[in-house]
């Protein structure tokens, strides 16, 4: 992954014409060319100042939604499902396939900076639970070998394949 230069910001603000009610999705397109899954505090000054929106309100968006991190993450942001249909189908089992396979503790991220493993609310995908959220991807079903390809793809940075397990 490419290090995000100030061209690659102001381009993205480009796309949106530079307007400033689409922050949310200015900051999306930032975070996910950050390779770290996080918001800079010097992207939120130049989104700041080119989009021309106070920057409490751009860190009042950073820190509102769950989705958003003014500190590094990993490459792949694994989100495991804790609402409560998902906890019923055996979500601390999941929790535990995860921690394994990448080797960290929910909350942690692996000292690659590939995985970061994190609790998340309901993901729409109950009927499939235990479910998980990597990126836009939405996985259920899981099972602990299909956790562990999870993790393995994550891993080896084949984001392209993760879209094939997903079963929704
Ligand atoms: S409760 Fe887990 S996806 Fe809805």
């Amino acid at each position: 992954m490419q290090k995000l230069t100030k061209d690659n910001v102001l381009k993205i603000m480009k796309n949106y014409q530079n307007d400033p009610q689409q922050l949310i999705a200015v900051l999306l397109d930032i975070q996910a060319a950050s390779g770290k899954n996080y918001v800079d505090q010097k992207w939120a000054d130049l989104a700041s100042s080119v989009l021309n929106v106070p920057l409490s309100k751009i860190y009042d968006v950073l820190t509102f939604y769950a989705m958003f991190s003014t500190t590094p993450r990993g490459e792949f942001v694994i989100e495991i499902c804790k609402s409560t249909p998902c906890h019923f189908t055996r979500a601390e089992e999941v929790v535990k396939w995860f921690e394994t396979a990448a080797g960290i503790k929910m909350g942690e991220t692996t000292a690659d900076g590939k995985i970061s493993l994190l609790h998340t609310s309901c993901v729409g995908a109950c009927d499939i639970g235990p479910a998980v959220k990597i990126g836009d991807h939405v996985f259920g079903s899981l099972t602990e070998e299909k956790v562990k390809t999870l993790v393995k793809n994550c891993m080896e940075g084949k984001a392209e394949e993760l879209p094939s397990l997903c079963q929704n």
